[in-house]
């Protein structure tokens, strides 16, 4: 998927600064899904030769001819007793100074006010699948262009709240994730909730206030699942949301030399 932060004309509430951009891995044309939806919505024609149009919620929808670049990048490296050595002999895992550039665009999570009409949308309309979901409370989908267990997560809010609650940026690794929040840290940003990981997704999270109007989020080591996959429910508490959950520690211990003598 790919989030832009240009605004159309149709901006959905004040949480709103997207326009989400989806992998259809159907191989249908442009001309298909622009069908589809003037069935009983506008569907406009852009200049880039892309198609806009809104979903059942308000939020603006995009279509365009993939420009996704193919990545060849290796994952983050293990060493563990029993298995063969993911870093040769002298090879260190961590590296203060290393590029932290997210590789994609790992999801988006909608606040919406009715996520069953939300979700009938883009499972009937656009042919996503729903991978788990929170009961009462929302799927977790996916597109035909991905195997990754969500790239659209939507939640039941009251209407005001309707909006973008997050997007995501993939990292390589759990590491990358750490570090990367470790970074935004450092720079001041707040932490909102994490590092951690889920369980639906399995996916490491960090999660930080933004300027935005929206939280960001880092992730990494997402499940993948076809459509032999029988969707979960659970309700939507800490425990089904999270594995384990860590929290950031400026100083764990104390140092420096002994204090200077009283008086
Ligand atoms: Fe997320």
């Amino acid at each position: 998927m790919a989030v832009t932060a240009s605004l159309p004309a149709q901006v959905c509430g004040a949480r709103e600064l997207v326009k989400a951009f989806w992998r259809d891995g159907r191989r249908v044309s442009l001309h298909a899904i622009a069908a589809e939806l003037q069935r009983d919505r506008e569907v406009r024609q852009l200049t880039d030769g892309s198609i806009e149009s809104v979903d059942d919620m308000g939020f603006v929808l995009g279509f365009q001819i993939t420009t996704r670049r193919s990545l060849a990048l290796p994952a983050e490296t293990v060493n563990a007793p029993g298995a063969p050595a993911q870093r040769a002999p002298n090879v260190v895992g961590v590296d203060d100074n290393v590029d932290l550039t997210p590789r994609s665009l790992s999801h988006v999570v909608y606040f919406v006010p009715d996520a069953d009409k939300a979700e009938t949308f883009y499972v009937e309309r656009l042919g996503f699948r729903c991978s788990d979901r929170f009961s009462g409370v929302g799927p977790f989908l996916r597109p035909a262009g991905t195997l990754d267990h969500h790239t659209l997560f939507m939640i039941q809010t009251p209407p005001f709240m309707k909006g973008c609650e997050h997007f995501t940026f993939h990292m390589s690794g759990p590491t990358e994730v750490m570090q990367a929040g470790t970074r935004f840290v450092e720079k001041g940003y707040q932490s909102f909730w994490g590092p951690g990981r889920h369980r639906f997704g399995s996916n490491w999270f960090w999660y930080f206030n933004s300027p935005l109007g929206c939280h960001v989020e880092y992730d990494a080591d997402m499940d993948l699942h076809d459509d032999s996959w029988a969707a979960r429910a659970a309700p939507m508490g800490a425990d089904a949301s999270q594995l384990f959950l860590f929290q950031h520690r400026e100083k764990w211990a104390p140092g420096g030399p002994p204090a200077a003598p009283a008086g």
